[in-house]
């Protein structure tokens, strides 16, 4: 029997009865077809570093995890079209284009986790996003019984979302993305990534841009500082990453935040006039700590976003300790923090 702990990066989650790996695309669509006339219901997992799965593990469904990992580039003038299979994992693709000479993703080194899975959330940090270079993404259509490409335009991206979010209706097999010939890494749009580069940080192309290589090296350093590549040596790492996402509020709620903390609130520009709050900070100052332990659960004592997992832990304690969180931070702020994973078998 399969246990779903070993296929999370928090080492969380049950039994799975009915656990396959779809190692083609091809294999994939004739699993998926089976499971559809049986009846059953499909749960398709890509790397794991952002799912919570319940203790009771995958009840009825069959778990499905990809393994497809072809990657093909193609030159098309100063650019060259990454296609890259979902089960692919995606630091090492971030690492083999950064070493092939293409920017565009330098930023999202070390981030855990396969390729399929990026898309799904519009992966991003240090100022870039996946969305920023998706060309079009192939899904299979359950409803259509059919693959087909889909552009960016119509995967519905916004800030760690898509239209593909939590819904099984249909299954990204592949994603193409539109990289640089260059040396150097795109613009830099982050303030902490510009400082630790020692470049200037801008809006658009405005950024300082440094090699590809060195921009890589220095996000790794970045990130292992905040506990977020994974690493059996680090038992920081042990996460499903950031565990909220950041409010995007409107500017009075953000005054309001500012008002109950007697403090001005981190802001972050976001689409139509609206404001991206910090959640590491909105933690903070609702009182958490960081490394502040809820049973075998803890607060990672390098990041306030992440909840590290110990041994023995549970997925009722860490979903005890996000409901503490969201609830102390809503009591002092009047601000819902949203949780970032995909759940399986549980919801917060
Ligand atoms: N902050 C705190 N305490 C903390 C951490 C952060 O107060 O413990 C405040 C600080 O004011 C800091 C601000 O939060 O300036 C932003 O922190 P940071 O730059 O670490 O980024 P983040 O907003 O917490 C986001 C992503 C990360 C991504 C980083 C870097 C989300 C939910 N998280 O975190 O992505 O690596 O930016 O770009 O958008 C992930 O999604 O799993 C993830 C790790």
């Amino acid at each position: 029997m399969e246990h779903l702990c070993r296929h999370t990066t928090l080492r969380l989650g049950g039994p799975c009865p009915r656990f396959e790996t779809a190692p083609s695309v091809d294999a994939l669509v004739e699993r998926i077809e089976e499971i559809e006339r049986e009846g059953a219901e499909l749960f398709v997992l890509g790397g794991g570093s952002n799912l919570v799965v319940a203790d009771e593990g995958s009840g009825g469904r069959v778990v499905v995890k990809l393994a497809m990992d072809r990657v093909a580039f193609e030159r098309d003038g100063d650019d060259v079209l990454v296609r890259a299979e979902a089960g692919a994992s995606w630091d090492e693709l971030v690492a083999r284009c950064v070493s092939e000479g293409l920017s565009g993703i330098e930023a999202l080194s070390g981030i855990p986790g396969s390729v399929g899975a990026t898309p799904m959330q519009n992966v991003g940090a240090y100022g870039q996003e996946v969305s920023d270079v998706i060309t079009r993404v192939r899904v299979y259509d359950r409803a259509a019984r059919a693959l087909a490409w889909l552009p960016a335009s119509a995967c519905g991206f916004g800030y760690r979302s898509s239209d593909f979010r939590g819904k099984t209706d249909r299954i990204i097999v592949e994603v193409e993305m539109r990289l640089r010939r260059s040396p150097l890494g795109a613009p830099v749009r982050y303030a902490e990534l510009a400082r630790a580069l020692s470049i200037a940080e801008g809006e658009g192309n405005e950024g300082g841009r440094a090699p590809l290589g060195l921009v890589r090296e220095t996000i790794l350093t970045l990130r292992r500082g905040k506990g977020m590549v994974l690493d059996d040596g680090d038992p920081e790492s042990r996460s499903a990453g950031s565990f909220f996402t950041n409010p995007i509020v409107g500017a009075e709620v953000a005054d309001a935040v500012d008002g109950a903390a007697g403090a001005k609130t981190p802001r972050f520009p976001a689409s139509e006039g609206r404001v991206k709050l910090a959640a590491g900070w909105l933690i903070e100052r609702a009182g958490f700590q960081k490394g502040q332990r809820f049973g075998r659960v803890h607060i990672s004592s390098k990041h306030a976003l992440a909840l590290v997992t110990e041994d023995g832990a549970t997925t009722r304690e860490l979903l005890d300790a996000a409901r503490s969180i969201q609830r102390g931070v809503r009591e002092r702020f009047a601000v819902t923090l949203e949780p970032e994973p995909i759940f399986l078998g549980c919801s917060l």
